[in-house]
């Protein structure tokens, strides 16, 4: 069979060609586009272009797209396995017209293609048009052989083709093609769902642009934009070959086949009856889908595409119970998938083990629940078969998501193979509640606290505005706008908070009266000056706008280190890390990043002293503005999944060969303008996302500081302990004849406070030596004082048995047994409890009940000899808590020894003296 990769390969060649640019697929997680989940369509990448907001310098391109269809407008989920040509990841050939050709070339060279190149037998295609569009149909017959009776008028919901609830779309042309063994399928089979006539190709006219408001506007020019399955015209080809006499099947093709045999292997199950071949597609498809989203930096999570990810491994591993698949295996797979198509998408194979841990520590996690899952079910099944309900109630929707790990569609898929449905809306509600619980939660811990902008972004006029703080701290400035304590000016030094780096604060002086700035907040690209009061100015007012300078030399310190840091993470952990998150604060940074390990020493290490080279080299820290797309196509560039970039982007750069990144933010000049870089934290903040805490200049010098506070601290507590270990020797040597152990107390350095204000790597590591060694000599004390306090018990509970014969002489007799009723100084209740062994071991046949004040409680212990509990049928148990009752407690315990506490320790003595009456009142 001709491979898949010659197919693709003959279509990017005939379009080439015909003058078309051969692009590289876009990132299946879109950047920029925050409509959009994951890249569903070859036109994702161009969307801009077609808006008119865009320029490419070319008007013609082709490409392969990897593209996802598992949420939003382009869902194909449910189908995925059951049949033989949906799949939540596939490749779209595409050639796209930017106001170039239209229709036109659109169909002839679509036909030239499907029967000249590749001689799909002409009868057996067919092709769709927009009800209205006369100019498409006329057009398929002028420029095709095509029998007129194969083109066929459908409607807006097969042919008017939208990219999701906004953006361009237009009228389409679809070509379909019939793969039944005759080739004689009705015309009412084109686009019934039918395996047997499938659609091939999509060409679509792209004219209009959906609005927010639902809207159909025209766009300033026309657009071609097609697509065709990959997958499919596989098969279709497949099927050509085999005379149409095996039905086809996207699975079949040599996309698929490797995959599916390994899945033979390591499962030891044929690739045949309807369930075991039903679950093999489905695992072979996402486990596509899984390894191209992970290689291009998502990450399974509960939210947003990490939870759609997060889904698909779900199912996949479910389908894997059904093959008896307990074990991880899903990751076995993203092996094949490299050797087969690691040529065509390089990220994959350099991102290979990241996305095997990725996929690996998923499966752990979910198997953990799976089992017991399916198994609160069956029993969910099983009462509702006895009910006669139908649909699965949202609480135990909820239940089987919330401790199970169930996402909603699973269960639906469960129910549905059972002939059951879910109470989706009763689900929703529960989820509802438990998002909003959460956010009290958040709101509570203050998270919320910053309050809200009032001003309406429509009044706030970008172009009206600069930034004036890249290279100056001051400027004086015209005010645009004064809102109680809101302060918009034409132009400001003042940062306002984005991409991690935080507002700005200073002052800024009005007519001679100065306010202070306490942060600075960004709204529609305006900087918000919040004063900490209301100043009532007039537009048009003069005013001086002056950052606290300081403060910003800090964040910046920190901005630039986080850009080392990035780098230098990607160089020792891999190219998998990737900035998830970040905080450019004055007195430190936070770096959060997907990564599946701990961090270890070594590496932290590593990363700190790479980061500390790059300071000492001094290197320039410089920017530029460029276009979008020419910054995108720099090797290496660093930019951000989810954020909306415009036409023209700055970037930063730390020497070109090291880190260039999108970003807005301030810098130092230089790199040794930071000073030093110190990693002090290292965490996990999410499954497989770390994060990492650090600190420059300013930052070290106070952690410094800290430090030998710490040490000064440390050293109190040593002194301390010194004199609770010579006044324990002396309480020892009262107990013991023997020599009193002499320790000596080491030799403590003075601790050089000066060496704070010199931060070099030498005070730095000098100064965590100090705290590290008080710290282990701390700890030997704490030790050391825990043994004498062990001794001292031994010795003094010691010394009370060997007097208990001394005691026993106090026992009254009652009803012919001894009752000794003591009330001892004791320190634990170890020391009671030995007591109270030996007195029962000596009484012979008798009643002990014996009280003790340790830290201001009542302790109290009774002891009944075996022959008392048997004969009279006393237990030590009763005795203690009827006692403990009198001094404000309880307790209890077995029959022959048992101990009670109480609160009140004045009413010891009283209490003790009932003991025989309540022994007494036992017996009777
Ligand atoms: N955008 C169209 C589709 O996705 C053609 O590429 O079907």
């Amino acid at each position: 069979m001709k491979p898949s990769r010659e197919i693709r390969n003959d279509f990017l060649k005939f379009f080439e060609e015909r003058g078309h640019r051969i692009v590289p697929s876009a990132p299946v997680i879109p950047h920029g586009d925050p409509t959009l989940l994951f890249t569903n369509a070859g036109m994702n990448q161009f969307k801009d272009v077609f808006l008119g907001e865009g320029k490419r310098d070319y008007t013609r391109a082709a490409d392969t797209q990897k593209c996802i269809r598992v949420s939003g407008k382009h869902n194909d989920l449910e189908e995925v396995g059951r049949d033989t040509y949906h799949h939540t990841f596939f490749e779209m050939l595409g050639n796209w017209s930017f106001g170039d050709y239209y229709k036109r070339e659109a169909i002839q060279w679509a036909w030239e293609l499907l029967t000249g190149v590749w001689k799909l037998p002409k009868e057996r295609l067919w092709a769709t048009v927009f009800t209205t569009d006369d100019e498409a149909h006329a057009l398929w017959q002028e420029v095709t052989d095509i029998d007129p009776s194969h083109i066929l008028r459908f409607g807006e919901k097969e042919n008017f083709w939208e990219m999701g609830d906004t953006g361009p779309c237009g009228p389409c042309s679809e070509i379909h093609m019939d793969l039944t063994p005759e080739g004689n399928a009705p015309a009412d089979l084109v686009n019934a769902d039918d395996p047997r006539v499938i659609e091939i190709w999509n060409l679509v006219f792209i004219q209009n642009n959906r609005t927010n408001q639902g809207d159909l506007e025209p766009l300033p020019a026309k657009h071609v934009d097609t697509g065709m399955g990959f997958e499919r015209i596989c098969a279709a080809l497949k099927c050509m070959e085999n005379e149409f006499k095996i039905p086809p099947s996207n699975y079949d093709t040599d996309v698929f086949t490797p995959l599916i045999s390994t899945l033979r292997d390591i499962t030891g199950k044929p690739y045949k009856d309807g369930n075991d071949q039903v679950a093999m597609r489905v695992i072979s498809d996402h486990v596509r889908a899984l390894t191209f989203a992970i290689a291009d930096g998502a990450i399974p999570s509960n939210e947003g595409r990490g939870y759609v990810l997060r889904r698909i491994l779900r199912r996949a591993a479910r389908f894997g119970r059904n093959l008896e698949m307990r074990d991880p295996f899903i990751y076995r797979l993203v092996d094949v998938l490299v050797v087969t198509m690691g040529d065509v998408f390089p990220e994959i194979k350099e991102q290979q083990s990241h996305i095997e841990r990725v996929i690996k520590s998923e499966e752990e996690g979910f198997n953990a629940t799976l089992d017991r899952g399916l198994e609160i079910f069956t029993e969910i099944i099983e009462k509702m078969k006895t009910s006669g309900e139908n649909t699965i109630p949202g609480d135990d929707v909820f239940k089987l998501y919330d401790t199970y790990g169930f996402p909603v569609d699973l269960t639906a898929l469960l129910a549905r193979e059972r002939g059951f449905t879910i109470d989706e809306q009763g689900f929703e509600r529960l989820m509802t509640e438990q998002r909003e619980r959460s956010r009290d939660v958040k709101k509570s811990a203050g998270d919320d606290s910053r309050p809200a902008i009032t001003i309406e972004s429509s009044i706030l006029k970008p172009e009206q505005f600069t930034f004036t703080g890249y290279g100056n701290f001051e400027s004086s400035a015209r005010v645009i706008l004064a809102d109680n304590n809101l302060l918009v000016l034409a132009e400001s030094p003042f940062y306002a908070e984005a991409g991690g780096q935080i507002g700005d604060t200073g002052e800024i002086q009005i007519n001679g009266k100065t306010y202070r700035v306490i942060d600075t907040q960004k709204k529609n690209n305006v900087s918000i000056h919040i004063l900490d009061e209301p100043a009532e100015i007039t537009p048009g007012t003069e005013v001086t706008a002056r950052i606290d300078k300081k403060r910003r030399v800090d964040i910046q310190r920190n901005h630039s280190a986080t850009h080392i840091v990035h780098e230098a993470l990607r160089q020792i952990l891999g190219t998998h890390v990737q900035q998830q998150g970040s905080l450019v604060a004055p007195d430190r940074l936070r770096f959060d990043f997907p990564h599946f390990s701990k961090i270890s020493a070594e590496e932290l290490r590593d990363i700190e002293q790479m980061v500390n080279e790059k300071i000492k080299e001094s290197i320039p820290v410089e920017d530029a503005i460029l276009p979008y797309d020419e910054a995108r196509k720099i090797p290496n560039v660093k930019m951000f999944f989810g954020e909306k970039y415009g036409d023209e982007v700055r970037i930063v750069i730390i020497d070109e060969k090291f880190s260039v990144e999108f970003c807005g933010g301030t810098h130092v000049p230089r790199t040794d303008d930071i000073g030093l870089f110190k990693i002090i934290h290292e965490s996990s903040i999410a499954s497989g996302v770390r994060r990492i805490e650090a600190l420059t200049g300013e930052g070290i010098k106070r952690y410094i500081h800290e430090k030998i506070q710490e040490a000064e601290q440390t050293e109190e507590n040593i002194t301390k302990k010194f004199e609770e270990i010579s006044s324990l020797q002396e309480e020892l040597s009262k107990y013991t004849e023997e020599k009193q152990q002499q320790l000596t107390r080491p030799s403590l350095g003075a601790i050089d406070t000066s060496i704070a204000d010199s931060i070099t790597e030498a005070n730095l590591h000098r100064i965590e030596e100090l705290v590290r060694e008080r710290k282990s000599i701390d700890d030997e004390l704490t030790q050391a004082a825990r043994d004498l306090r062990k001794q001292i018990t031994k010795h003094k509970s010691r010394s009370a048995i060997q007097n208990i014969d001394s005691y026993l002489e106090q026992a009254i007799s009652l009803n012919g047994f001894k009752l000794l009723t003591l009330q001892l100084e004791v320190d634990s209740m170890d020391e009671l409890k030995s007591f109270g062994d030996s007195l029962r071991a000596k009484i012979g046949s008798g009643v002990g009940v014996i009280g003790t004040v340790i830290n201001d409680k009542v302790q109290l212990l009774c002891v009944v000899t075996d022959d008392l509990i048997q004969e009279r049928k006393l237990q030590a148990g009763k005795i203690v808590g009827e006692v403990a009752k009198l001094v404000g407690g309880g307790g209890g315990g077995r029959p022959h020894l048992a101990t009670a506490g109480g609160r009140e320790p004045e009413k010891l003595s009283d209490a003790l003296k009932e003991v025989r009456r309540i022994v007494g009142s036992m017996l009777e």
